[in-house]
This record gives structure tokens, C-alpha cells and sequence, in this order.
């Protein structure tokens, strides 16, 4: 039974809607980018800053995304609008959720390029459990090389990137009882059974000290405003928020549900699953010495690259690895899904088109973008990587400019999804009718005024900060630094 009203798709329960919010929560943003990011910016300072990210940003923006879609009951730009409109509020409010909607393209764009590189490595463990191969030696060499073959075959990659679109694009034009729902309600149970079993092995492996202390050490010496900027994007990209995700979702949900509460939940299992993947990945790369000088190292390379390396060193490694990438592949899943539907969901209603053929339309361009930006991987893009917001640092500590890549991510995290949560805070605290916005909320008035404090002041301006420090990186390191003197 559709949930919303009478005949409209819809979660069929709360636990639906809260299983489909988590998955589409859950995903490559806490396996591979989180102990990725916490890697390359110095462990502890990231982590504590993300964790404050989430209780003060990202979590008051959550709720407040989820309270548009609800009362929306629409795509994301469409419940804006309708909210703006109950509010005699100009429309033109809905330019966040068309932010978020383009935010939403690009990500899904480059996320399914990471997705094909878990299928990857899902076939290469499958090959190795039927090739019986040990791996000692010479052979690591091997395992380890795999990445670098894998992003040096274009076409190979190319091809698991479309194979990981078409996944996502079945399930989206299902639609959201029948496929949305259907897939998170099978594959997050199965996530969380093996991401358990695995967490402990890795509890047993003999890091686990060293990564706990790695992991929540605070040196202040090492909180920059890039670590800032890297910590609050994560937070964002891992809560699924600045894209109109939680927008696009909360339509589905129905009005017993009580959207305070659910929110918490959703948030709380997030980072945990954040911080666990953490603790899985690093005491395995500690335990087996790949840390070199107590560093782990970070980057994209963190868990296709010595992950898949220490796990041949453990008894029952290649079953390990073969489980860890399943599993990875169930999370990044229902979040593509969710990627896809934001745009798909506008789509259909303003191209009035099937759901299938709007997720079609949708899938086919975001695949186009997102295989040109495989095939350069590495390769500058021209012109505006003379920004100094597209640039980054090469293994040799150079400036150089991001690829296509980078550049999408980047777009997103740093300026779409950042300026469209400031709109939505600004919108909600401000602008929206009291009155309806507290008739959506369902917290009691204590929890409410908090929210409401964190989403008028403290939220945008700290955002605000965020998008300065992004776009003007060197002024925000003389700031930083006078004050850090003062
Ligand atoms: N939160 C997802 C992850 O951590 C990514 C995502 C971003 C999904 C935005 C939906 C919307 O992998």
C-alpha cells in the first residue's frame, strides 16, 4: 500500500522509509571516501570535526530536508515551491532543490565509476578463490598492481561503469515500493550481517589499538581549514544531503511518521557505520605493516589498494575480501539508487514522462558524463582548473589541476551542496510559515528551539565559512592562522 495518499508510489512503512534513508545514506561515503578522506588529512582532527559536522550541520539540515519532502509530497524543486507558495513566498525558493538536483547528476555521475570498481574487484576475488592462488611475495605485487591496470583500461572501466548504471537504473524504474524499497529492504539487512562479522575479524587482527589511536588522537595542529572544508564535505556527501536526496525521499513518506526522531536514527546509523568501516579498514592495514611511519595513508587507493593486499595476508583472506566487496557493492547500491531518483523524480514530472523513461533519460546522460570523466582519469581538465578551488596536491606534493572526476566532486561538495543546504536552512528558519514548519517537525519544543537556532544562525554561517574557505583557500589559511596567533 502506497503510504502518501491514495494512489501515489510511497514507503510502505516507517521502517521502509527509514531502511531506504539509511541505505541511501550508507554507501562508497563511509567505506571508501570517509577512511579514504580521514586517511589523507591526518586521522583524529578529521574525524572529531566530522563527527561536530554532523551533530551541528548535518543533521538539522537533514530533518530539515526531510520536513520539505514530506510536506511536499513531490520532486524535490515541486515541494519547495508548494511550501514557498503556502508561505506567500516567491517560487523561486525551489533554486536549491534545482541545485540539489544537479548536485545529485554529477555525484551519481562519478559514483558509478567507483561502483564498477567494486565489481571489479568483486570478479578478480571470485578468480582467485577458483585459481587457488597464494599470495606471497611476488604475487602481492600482483594484488597490488590491480588497481593501477584497472584505471589504465579504459574501456574495461567504461564497461563496469555502465554495467553498475544499468543496476541502478532497473531498480529506479521499478519504482519506489517495487524497486527502491524492495532492494533496501533485502541488501541493508545483508550489509549490516556481513559488515559485523567483518568489523570483528578485524577487531581480532591485532591494529585495532593503533587504529583506535589513529583514529580519535586530537591534534590540533592538524585541524587546517582544508581539513575543515574535507571534514564538512564528507559529512555532507556521507548524510546524502545538499543534493535534495532527503527532499526527494521524504515525499514518499507518510504522516504518521514522526520526522524528528527518524532523522536521529538515520544520522546516528550513518556515522556509525562511518566510524566502524573505519575501524574495520585500519587495523587490517596496520596489522599487516602497510602503514608506513604510523601513517596508513589515505586516498582512492586506500581500500582498492591495500585493502585487497592485506587481506591476502590474513588466513581466509580471499573469502574476506570477496565478502567486504560484496558488501560494498549492497551499499553503494541503494545509494546510486537514491542518486538516480532525485533527478529521475524531477524528470518525470517536468518532462512528463514515465518513471522508467525519465530514469532512462536521466541514467543514459549522467552515464555519458560520468564515462568521459573515466576515460581521462588524471588528465587536467582545461581552463577552469585555474581555479584554485579545482586544483589538488599530486603524491609529489605539486599543485596540480583535478581531473573530470574531481571536478564533479568537488562542484558538489564544495559549492553545490554547501550553498543549497545555507538556502535550505535560510528558507526553513526564516522564510517558511511557523506554523506549518511546526506541524511537520514532530519535536518537542525544547529539541524544536534548538533546531531552529541551529538552522537560522549557527548552520549558515559556519556553511558560509566553508563555501569562503573552499573558493579562497589561501586568505582562509591567513585568517585561520591569525587567529590561531591571536
Ligand atoms: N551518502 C551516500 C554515500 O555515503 C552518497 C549519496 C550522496 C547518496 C547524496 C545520495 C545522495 O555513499
Amino acid at each position: 500500500m502506497a503510504a502518501a495518499s491514495g494512489q501515489r508510489d510511497g514507503w510502505s512503512s516507517r521502517s521502509a522509509f527509514i531502511l531506504a534513508a539509511i541505505g541511501s545514506a550508507v554507501g562508497l561515503g563511509n567505506m571508501w571516501r570517509f577512511p579514504a578522506e580521514a586517511g589523507a588529512n591526518g586521522g583524529g582532527a578529521f574525524v572529531l570535526f566530522y563527527i561536530l559536522c554532523v551533530v551541528i550541520m548535518g543533521l538539522p539540515v537533514l530533518l530539515s530536508e526531510v520536513i520539505i519532502g514530506r510536506h511536499g509530497q513531490s520532486n524535490a524543486p515541486a515541494s519547495v515551491r508548494k511550501m514557498a507558495e503556502e508561505s506567500n513566498r516567491s517560487p523561486h525558493w525551489d533554486i536549491f532543490a534545482k541545485f540539489g538536483v544537479a548536485g545529485a547528476f554529477m555525484v551519481v555521475s562519478f559514483y558509478c565509476i567507483v561502483g564498477g570498481w567494486v565489481l571489479y574487484y568483486i570478479g578478480m576475488f571470485v578468480g582467485d578463490l577458483f585459481g587457488g592462488t597464494s599470495f606471497s611475495g611476488q604475487e602481492a605485487k600482483v594484488v597490488q598492481g590491480r588497481f593501477g591496470e584497472l584505471l589504465g583500461n579504459n574501456l574495461l572501466m567504461v564497461g563496469l561503469h555502465a554495467l553498475f548504471f544499468a543496476i541502478t537504473f532497473f531498480f529506479v524504474a521499478r519504482g519506489v515500493s517495487r524497486g527502491i524499497e524492495w532492494v533496501a529492504t533485502w541488501l541493508m539487512p545483508a550489509f549490516f550481517a556481513l559488515f559485523l562479522a567483518i568489523t570483528i575479524y578485524g577487531a581480532f587482527s591485532g591494529g585495532f589499538g593503533e587504529a583506535v589511536a589513529y583514529l580519535f588522537t586530537f591534534d590540533a595542529s592538524k585541524l587546517t581549514p582544508q581539513v575543515m572544508i574535507a571534514a564538512l564535505g564528507q559529512a555532507f556527501f556521507s548524510l546524502s544531503l545538499g543534493v535534495a536526496g532527503m527532499i526527494t525521499y521524504g515525499a514518499y513518506v507518510g504522516r504518521d511518521v514522526k520526522l524528528g526522531s527518524t532523522s536521529g536514527i538515520i544520522a546516528g546509523a550513518d556515522t556509525a557505520v562511518a566510524l566502524i568501516a573505519g575501524l574495520c579498514i585500519f587495523p587490517i592495514i596496520f596489522a599487516t605493516g602497510l602503514a608506513v611511519n604510523g601513517d596508513p595513508g589515505g586516498g582512492p587507493g586506500l581500500m582498492f589498494q591495500n585493502l585487497p593486499l592485506a587481506f591476502q595476508d590474513i588466513p581466509g583472506g580471499t573469502f574476506i575480501g570477496l565478502f567486504f566487496f560484496i558488501m560494498v557493492f549492497f551499499a553503494a547500491l541503494t545509494s546510486s539508487i537514491a542518486l538516480l531518483e532525485v533527478p529521475t523524480a524531477w524528470a518525470k514530472d517536468a518532462f512528463n514522462m514515465p518513471r522508467a523513461g525519465a530514469a532512462a533519460l536521466v541514467a543514459g546522460c549522467a552515464f555519458v558524463v560520468g564515462a568521459v570523466a573515466a576515460w581521462f582519469l588524471n588528465q587536467p581538465v582545461p581552463v577552469i582548473t585555474e581555479i584554485p578551488l579545482y586544483t589538488k596536491l599530486n603524491d609529489a606534493g605539486q599543485v596540480v589541476g583535478q581531473d573530470l572526476f574531481d571536478v564533479l566532486d568537488t562542484t558538489y561538495s564544495k559549492l553545490l551542496a554547501p550553498i543549497s543546504a545555507i538556502l535550505t536552512c535560510l528558507f526553513l528558519g526564516w522564510f517558511a510559515s511557523r506554523r506549518l514548519v511546526d506541524s511537520e517537525h514532530g519535536l518537542s519544543s525544547g529539541m524544536a528551539m534548538l533546531w531552529l537556532t541551529l538552522i537560522r544562525f549557527v548552520c549558515p554561517t559556519f556553511l558560509a565559512v566553508i563555501v569562503f574557505g573552499g573558493l579562497f583557500p589561501e586568505t582562509a589559511q591567513s585568517i585561520f592562522a591569525l587567529l590561531g596567533a591571536g
